[in-house]
C-alpha cells in the first residue's frame, strides 16, 4: 500500500533561503516515513495582494485555485515558515487567505483545510528558530482556519550555521526532532485515508 500523500510548502522565495533547505530536508524525512511527497515553489502560484473586491469581482485567480486544489489531492501538508517582525510572511499568509476563499461548488467554507493534516517548521538565523512564526502560523491555521495542527513542530535557530555542505542538519537532537515531525505527520496522514 502506497503512503500518504503529503504537500510541503517553504515558505519563502529567497535564493539560498533557509526555509527552502528545511522543506527540501522535510521531503526526504517525509519519504524515509513512505509519504508520496510532492515538493512545490509559491514562485509557480504567484498572487496579488488579496483584494475582497477583486476575489467578488473576479473570482480567485487560476493560481489560487490550482493551489487550492492541489492542496485538496494531499492528506497532509509541511510547511516551512520564515519569522518576519514576530510573524509570518506575507508570502504564506496571502496564499492562506486566497486558498481559505476558494470553493468548489456546494463546498462548505474552508472545507480544503480539514480532512487533512498540517505540520509546521521554521528557520531563522535568530535565537529562537523562528518559534514566533510558528506560534502565528498555528493561529491562522488552527482557529482561522479550523485545521488540525500536529503539536509536535521543528524550530531551527541560527540557521546560517545549522546546515552542512549536504543540507543536512547539524544538530543531531534538531535532526531527530525533525523526523520526529516527519514521523508524526505520516501517521496522522494515514489515520485520516
Ligand atoms: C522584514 C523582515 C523581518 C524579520 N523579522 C525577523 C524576526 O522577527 N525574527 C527572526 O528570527 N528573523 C527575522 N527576520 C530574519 C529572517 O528570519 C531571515 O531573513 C530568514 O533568512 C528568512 O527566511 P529564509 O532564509 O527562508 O528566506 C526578518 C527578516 C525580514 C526581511
Amino acid at each position: 500500500m502506497s503512503g500518504p500523500k503529503i504537500l510541503v510548502i517553504p515558505g519563502s522565495l529567497r535564493s539560498g533561503s533557509h526555509n527552502v533547505r528545511l522543506a527540501a530536508l522535510a521531503g526526504k524525512e517525509l519519504v524515509l516515513a513512505e509519504a508520496e511527497v510532492t515538493r512545490i515553489s509559491l514562485a509557480d502560484y504567484p498572487l496579488p495582494i488579496f483584494d475582497a473586491d477583486l476575489a467578488r469581482e473576479q473570482g480567485p485567480p487560476p493560481h489560487a485555485v490550482n493551489l487550492k486544489r492541489l492542496m485538496g489531492t494531499h492528506r497532509g501538508v509541511f510547511i516551512a515558515s520564515p519569522e518576519y517582525n514576530a510573524s509570518i510572511t506575507p508570502l504564506i499568509k496571502n496564499a492562506i487567505d486566497w486558498i481559505s476563499v476558494v470553493r468548489e461548488a456546494g463546498e462548505a467554507q474552508l472545507a480544503v483545510f480539514q480532512d487533512r493534516v498540517f505540520a509546521l517548521g521554521a528557520a531563522s538565523p535568530g535565537r529562537s528558530g523562528g518559534m514566533q512564526s510558528l506560534i502565528a502560523l498555528r493561529q491562522v491555521l488552527a482557529v482561522g482556519c479550523r485545521a488540525l495542527v500536529i503539536p509536535e513542530q521543528i524550530t531551527i535557530p541560527n540557521a546560517a550555521t545549522a546546515f552542512d555542505e549536504m543540507d543536512q542538519l547539524t544538530d543531531a537532537k534538531a535532526a531527530a526532532q525533525l523526523k520526529t515531525v516527519a514521523r508524526r505527520l505520516v501517521d496522522y496522514a494515514r489515520l485520516l485515508r
